[in-house]
């Protein structure tokens, strides 16, 4: 299939782009390049030995999109494209209700403009909000904590006006938890800009010596190390689980689908830490902080509804998480020296 990428030199779109293609799909990608580079679609061409167009630009830009759809016979859409950082998104929310829900808005209407029914949109664990129950499934209550995790629901509400108004269209609400890892190649993995909000990349600037400590924001959670605790999943498996989704949704398949990508397994801080210290050899000098204000305890995904429907599960361990973002670190420095 014909299948367009937004936000595809992004750090999942372009795993993604990268099973894709080696699943012989043809991928074009579609990016304003606000938090990756250009040189991302080249080392997809070295991974795959293909060439994949990258298409500059916003998905607000709706006749752009309509171009593109249109000049690449598009067939289906992911849905990258997006702002993903949830402290941003509270000082801004404007710009992040514009840039997400607007811009989906857009290339809704691209797609309607030129035909293209078949969307797989990256949605967030963060629609859940205050666990009402743990492990999250797809029957918890919606009820994002801030205007980033409002923005993926606003989204996915949309998606089901339309998919009530027009049932020929097929759609895979993808509700990640969290992606963390790299392609085996060390050629693509997450280069977040400035001091990373996220852990992972965090603890991987520490063990190279780029940041001098890691802060661990609370050890004081009713966890059990006290640590907090999330369901990290490598972004390899995540990428595989996009083209079992796409795979999914046939004429059979209902018009709109929400499901959960994780492993069902729950890490703490200080397990992570010590898995990337077990696959670097690297320490991680550390220290201990307040909490950080909106963080819950503990997450994870009841990840069966994936199995059943998808025929998907996560089969990437943390080792392999860990290592492969270790190796990642290694090239990215090796490449900028
Ligand atoms: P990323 O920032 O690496 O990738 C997003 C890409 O979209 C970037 O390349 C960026 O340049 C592009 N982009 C942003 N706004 C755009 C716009 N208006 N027009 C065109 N391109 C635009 O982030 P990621 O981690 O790859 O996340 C991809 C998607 O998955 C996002 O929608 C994010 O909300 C969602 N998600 C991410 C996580 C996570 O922890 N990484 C978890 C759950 C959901
Ligand atoms: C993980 C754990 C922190 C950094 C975020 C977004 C969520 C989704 C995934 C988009 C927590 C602790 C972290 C640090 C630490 N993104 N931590 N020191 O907050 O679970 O989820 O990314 O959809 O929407 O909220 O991920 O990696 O920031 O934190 O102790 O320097 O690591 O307290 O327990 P989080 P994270």
């Amino acid at each position: 299939m014909n299948i367009l990428l937004t936000g595809g030199t992004g750090y999942i779109g372009s795993h993604t782009a990268a099973v894709l293609a080696a699943a012989n799909h043809q991928v074009v990608l579609y990016d304003n390049l606000c938090n990756s580079q250009a040189s991302v679609a080249d080392r997809l061409q070295t991974i795959t030995g293909k060439t994949l167009p990258l298409v500059i630009g916003d998905i607000r830009n709706t006749l752009l999109l309509t171009d593109t759809l249109k000049t690449h016979q598009i067939e289906a859409v992911i849905h990258f494209a997006g702002l993903k950082a949830v402290g941003d998104s509270v000082r801004d929310p404007v710009t992040y209700f514009d840039n997400n829900v607007a811009g989906t808005l857009s290339l809704l209407q691209a797609m309607q403009a030129t035909a293209v029914k078949t969307l797989v949109f990256s949605s967030s664990a963060t629609v859940y909000g205050e666990p009402q129950y743990l492990p999250y499934d797809e029957k918890h209550p919606t009820r994002a904590m801030n205007p980033y995790g409002r923005s993926k629901l606003h989204i996915e509400e949309i998606l089901a006006d339309l998919a009530t108004a027009h049932a020929d269209w097929r759609i895979a609400c993808l509700r990640y938890f969290n992606p963390v890892g790299a392609h085996e190649s060390g050629l693509i993995g997450e280069d977040p800009e400035g001091i990373p909000n996220n852990l992972m990349p965090f603890v991987a600037r520490v063990a190279s010596g780029a940041l001098p400590r890691l802060t661990i924001f609370g050890n004081d959670y009713e966890t059990p190390d006290g640590t907090g605790v999330r369901d990290y999943v490598h972004v390899m498996d995540l990428a595989e689980g996009h083209l079992a989704a796409l795979e999914s949704l046939g004429k059979g398949s209902a018009p709109i689908r929400y499901t959960n990508l994780g492993t069902g397994i729950g890490v703490s801080v200080l397990e992570l830490v010590q898995a990337f210290k077990d696959a670097s050899g690297q320490d991680i000098p550390s220290v201990v902080s307040d909490r950080r204000p909106g963080d819950l305890p503990a997450y994870y995904a009841d990840a069966t509804k994936a199995k059943q429907e998808l025929g998907w599960s996560a089969t990437r361990t943390l080792a392999d998480m860990c290592q492969s973002t270790w190796h990642f670190q290694v090239c990215a420095k090796q490449r900028a020296n």
